[in-house]
């Protein structure tokens, strides 16, 4: 099968996450502190996984980075267990300026800069712990990200760091609307979440693609989770709206995909724990 999949350079990336960061559709409010909180709340009562897989309090009294901090909610948590010290990055200015204004408005403390995971800017072995969630896929050298992980994380450190999965409810419904119903069957899923899914040349990895980009690690759990967008649930994806979302939402199957996926490992997520 020929994947027609266009190299992705990092300005492509950049240009797709600095027009809107993940999350800021949901900060609705008449000041900061309200916008902040709405947006952390609806993060949190969609995915709440994230903070089961995160474990926010295992960052405190630790060194701690947070690679694309995007909109901040997650490095807020972070923030409120008391690391011994944190800094987080992203590749946008935007994800940057309303980190520091969270962080502000919330009167926390984190160092924030524009830096780039494929070649971070701390030494080696300054962190204690990394946590990265939804990022990694998006560069467009993702071995290099881990290998990163790995060159700044101290011995014995640990990183939490999520990147999608192939096999994926997401990924067959975009292929559905991008493949089948253009006549295109033979469009790859890699080639549909690269073109499809958020900013060009996403990609998505299976469970051994995922071991293999581990590798560097003393050790690494690795487990695939269900999401609110295999669940067709709240917005899903800046790049998808209209009728045919609003009868897909009302018709989805959500306990059949719920049910699957406790006997199959399906789902957008992969969720990765390494050691150092
Ligand atoms: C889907 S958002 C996730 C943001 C945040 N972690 C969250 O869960 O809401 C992806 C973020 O990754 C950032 N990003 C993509 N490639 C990057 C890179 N090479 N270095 C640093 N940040 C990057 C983007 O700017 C964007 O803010």
């Amino acid at each position: 099968m020929k994947e027609i999949i266009k190299k992705t350079e990092l300005k492509d990336v950049f240009e797709f996450w600095n027009s809107e960061s993940c999350g800021e559709r949901y900060a609705i409010g008449d000041n900061n502190k309200d916008k902040f909180i709405s947006e952390s709340n609806e993060r949190y009562r969609l995915e709440p996984y994230i903070k089961s897989f995160a474990n926010f309090e295992n960052f405190k009294g630790l060194d701690v980075l947070e690679i694309g901090v995007g909109f901040g909610s997650d490095h807020s948590q972070i923030a409120m267990n008391k690391p011994k010290s944190l800094s987080g990055i992203d590749l946008t200015d935007r994800a940057i300026e309303n980190t520091k204004i969270r962080f502000e408005t919330l009167d926390l403390e984190s160092s924030l800069r524009v830096d780039n995971a494929e070649n971070l800017s701390f030494k080696s072995g300054s962190f204690d712990a990394i946590y990265c969630w939804g990022v990694l896929h998006h560069s467009p050298n993702t071995k290099k990200c881990f290998e990163e992980v790995h060159r700044v994380l101290r011995v014995n450190g640990f990183a939490k760091i999520m990147i999608y999965h192939r096999n994926a409810p997401t990924g067959w419904m975009l292929w559905v609307l991008y493949a089948l119903f253009k006549g295109r069957p033979f469009r790859s899923l890699n080639e549909i979440y690269a073109t499809w899914l958020e900013s060009p040349g996403t990609k998505a990895y299976s469970v051994n693609e995922g071991k293999d980009l581990t590798k560097l690690f003393r050790k690494s759990d690795i487990s695939v989770q269900l999401c609110f967008s295999d669940l067709l649930e709240g917005e899903v994806g800046a790049r998808h709206k209209g009728f045919l979302l609003t009868v897909a939402k009302a018709l989805y199957p959500r306990s059949l995909i719920k049910m699957l996926a406790k006997i199959f490992p399906i789902g957008l997520y992969l969720m990765i724990t390494v050691h150092k």
